[in-house]
């Protein structure tokens, strides 16, 4: 069993490999520059069955898995009770897609309403272990909604970068809990630039998204909850609404670190879903390319999903579907509303565009015979409609 005290990161370079011993918040790689750096821990460390066993009698929440997070103290943990979702059986619309295994992983039950809470207890907890008092980001709307809740119970200012796209719904929740308000007449690339030059003009520590490493851990424990659920087995298919790619890196990552501790046997394949307005990463993956042609003008409501410039993100993940197999497609927005409406109908689960998306490309997918009928999938139900009802019913 790993200890606390002997909990070793490193700090591993997503493009040129460098390893540095984590001892601080890097914003990139000492050798090479580049932005993206990801948690290592000494797997070997980790007894299996111990592991398992320990992990059976802790509390349902994403910390019972605290030995593969980036937190040393467990006193630094910030916590309202995130993650561990319910993982359920979606029988009537299973039937709908010709799919007999198809499972919701209910992410609309965290605290604030979306699977970014699972971002804002890990990164927040992280931060403020290392003293952070204050702190900037951009957001379209949920990641902004959970930091607001976590940063105000750690007691972290935090300044607040939108997008004009954004519902003022949304921005009225991340209000609520004391968050710094600026709206940007602009994309949400632009706002992540305004972020970033206010970041640097105040000396202020930036949350980068993707590259903030703390983030692609807390996605990993969807990983580790899922095969949990299914008795540690790996599904067939994880499916998520894809913008800046957080949530698939760190599925992907918590499978490699299950399967090298023996507690899942494979990474499952990634289905992601891109709106038809701001879709570049299935652009460029259904043409082959390694790099994505960034969206400059993203034309789509879902502001959730208007990431333009996926950037580096992209390319880890057209790595991870070349290695696991994987697909990519849109929906439109249109397709969303009717999918909202289908999901809500026949499975009691009310869910947000972004989600919906989702659920639009898998049933493309599934009627055009990329899926197999008795194969698992799981779908991420990544957001609630509470903030946005009034606009998804009048799109009826
Ligand atoms: C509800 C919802 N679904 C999907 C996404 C896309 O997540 P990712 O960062 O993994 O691309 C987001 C991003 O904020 C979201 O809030
Ligand atoms: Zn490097």
């Amino acid at each position: 069993m790993l200890q606390n005290s002997s909990k070793k990161i490193d700090l591993k370079c997503t493009s040129c490999g460098t390893i540095t011993p984590y001892s601080q918040l890097l914003s990139e790689c000492p050798n090479c520059g580049a932005k993206i750096l990801q948690a290592e821990y000494n797997l070997d460390l980790l007894s299996q069955s111990d592991w398992q066993q320990q992990i059976s009698t802790r509390e349902a929440n994403l910390w019972r898995y605290r030995e593969l997070l980036p937190v040393l103290d467990p006193k630094n943990i910030v916590s309202l009770g995130e993650g561990y979702t319910p993982l359920t059986r979606a029988r009537r619309l299973g039937e709908k897609m010709g799919l007999k295994n198809l499972y919701l992983k209910d992410e609309r039950q965290g605290p604030t309403g979306s699977f970014k809470d699972r971002q804002a207890s890990v990164a927040i907890s992280v931060m403020k272990e290392r003293g952070i008092k204050e702190l900037v980001l951009a957001s379209t709307g949920n990641v902004a909604i959970a930091y607001s809740a976590y940063a105000a119970r750690a007691g972290i200012k935090l300044w607040v970068f939108f997008p004009k796209l954004v519902p003022a719904e949304k921005i009225r929740e991340a209000a609520v809990c004391g968050a710094e308000i600026i709206k940007i007449d602009g994309t949400y690339d632009e706002a992540k630039a305004a972020a970033a030059d206010f970041a640097q003009s105040k000396n202020l520590f930036l949350d980068a998204g993707i590259k903030t490493f703390a983030g692609v851990e807390s996605m990993k424990t969807m990983a580790f909850e899922i095969a949990e659920q299914l008795q540690w087995q790996s599904p067939d298919w994880y499916f998520q609404g894809v913008s800046g790619g957080m949530g698939p890196i760190g599925v992907a990552k918590g499978f490699e670190e299950l399967a090298a501790i023996g507690l899942a046997d494979l990474v499952p394949a990634i289905g992601l879903i891109q709106s038809a307005g701001c879709a570049p990463m299935v652009n460029a993956f259904k043409n082959r390319q390694p790099k994505a042609t960034p969206v400059e003008n993203p034309q789509t409501a879902i502001a959730t999903l208007a990431t333009g410039n996926p950037g580096r993100a992209y390319e880890l993940l057209y790595d991870i579907l070349q290695e696991n197999g994987g697909a990519m497609e849109v929906a439109t927005d249109e397709e969303a509303y009717e999918m909202t409406r289908l999901l809500a109908t026949t499975e009691g689960i009310s869910v947000e565009p972004a989600t919906a998306v989702t659920f639009a490309g898998l049933m493309k997918l599934a009627r055009s015979g990329w899926i197999e009928p008795d194969e698992v999938v799981v779908v991420n139900c990544s957001g609630h409609t509470y903030p946005v009802e009034e606009k998804i019913i009048s799109n009826w």
